[in-house]
């Protein structure tokens, strides 16, 4: 027996009105999907895609969850010594974002040389600090970063060209591990990753990040599908929630439909001004079923895409026992409205 997977909750309404949902056509492949950042995506929901950071009606409790994942385990984070600089460059390259994109409530002021005021007013959290002196801002600066985005983030360096995942706060890893990827290179890290290698897409996604220049932002995005709505899917947390993917398969259809997440990574790709780094934003959407087949073009087309996908690829992303059930659902549930009694 599983245990019951975290937060069942309803879906509030921004979360689908900004849910950035990736497929462009019926069938999906691996690609080097890169595009410019900071344009505005018009969907039959809403609209996503204005700004890197981004806040949303889970902002206090996705902060809260990664603060109970790095107090358990430690190893999601890191920035090993090289990379100060670059964490300095990142926060200050988040910060700005998030104080251009939500003028009313975050705030970063120059208050002197390498001086900087920043409040949140989320948060109540205001600081002054130097520009990096950690003593000033009384914390390192990727974590305290960590604090304030809802955005997991690693920092990679250029050097041989090459680029190595040096640095990050990790928390909400899709069935791969921070901690056992630090140090390692791009090419290293996209290893186990079925395709890519024939298809060239992740040296060419590798030439395209060592040419990339500070003030262009690119993304893209990655999806999967989890169980229940568990940000924290990382290969150390196996145990909780690898079984799911069994129980999932002997739920019935409402229970189906509210566990099953379609679960979509927007990426960002920026070059960090000062240091050269380049910073690997990562946030995570999670959206269930049943909210995903109130919207008609999106339930046919993930429907779609979930029956065609081919085997080593479903397999990877660790959805094959259940992706044609998640296919059959969405083709059975047409204009499919959670009633009072589903919850
Ligand atoms: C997985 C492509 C950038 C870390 C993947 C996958 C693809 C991909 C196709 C498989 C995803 C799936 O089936 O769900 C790309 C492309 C990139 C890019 C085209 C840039 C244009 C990065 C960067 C990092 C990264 C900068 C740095 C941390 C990973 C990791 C995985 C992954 C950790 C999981 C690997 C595993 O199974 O252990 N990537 N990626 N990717 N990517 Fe990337």
């Amino acid at each position: 027996m599983t245990t019951a997977p975290v937060r069942r909750e309803t879906t509030t309404p921004d979360l689908l009105s900004a849910f950035p949902f990736p497929f462009v056509d019926d069938i999906y492949r691996y690609s080097t999907n890169v595009e410019p950042a900071n344009q505005q995506v018009i969907t039959p929901a809403g609209q996503w895609g204005d700004s890197v950071a981004v806040i949303d009606s889970e902002y206090r409790n996705e902060l809260a969850e990664r603060a109970a994942v790095l107090d358990a385990d430690p190893t999601r984070r890191a920035v090993l010594p090289h990379m100060r600089p670059a964490a300095w460059d990142a926060l200050m390259t988040m910060l700005r974002e998030l104080a251009h994109a939500y003028p009313d409530t975050m705030h970063l002021t120059s208050v002197g040389h390498d001086e900087w005021h920043w409040r949140n007013d989320l948060l109540d959290d205001e600081r002054t600090f130097r520009y990096g002196e950690e003593a000033s801002l009384g914390d390192d600066p990727l974590h305290y970063l960590s604090t304030q985005v809802q955005e997991d983030i690693a920092l990679l360096d250029q050097r041989d060209d090459q680029l190595f995942v040096d640095a990050g706060v990790i928390t909400f890893a899709a069935d791969w591990s921070f901690g056992f990827d630090v140090g390692m290179s791009f090419l290293e890290i996209h290893g186990p990753v079925p395709r890519v290698r024939k298809m060239g897409v992740i040296t060419r996604a590798h030439e395209f990040l060592k040419r990339l220049q500070p003030h262009e932002p690119y993304r893209r995005t990655n999806w999967t599908m989890t169980i229940g709505r568990r940000l924290d899917v990382s290969t150390e947390r196996y145990p909780e929630w690898g079984p799911d993917r069994e129980m999932i398969q002997h739920v019935d259809d409402a229970e189906f439909g509210r566990l099953v997440h379609l679960r979509v990574e927007v990426q960002h790709l920026i070059r960090l001004p000062d240091s050269g780094a380049i910073m690997f934003v990562i946030r995570t959407y999670l959206l269930p079923l049943e909210a995903l087949a109130t919207v008609e073009p999106w339930r046919t087309r993930a429907a779609e895409v979930f029956a065609e996908l081919p085997d080593d690829m479903a397999d990877y992303k660790g959805i094959i026992k259940y992706r044609t059930r998640a296919s059959e659902w969405l083709r059975t549930h047409a204009g499919h409205q959670p009633s009072a009694d589903d919850n």
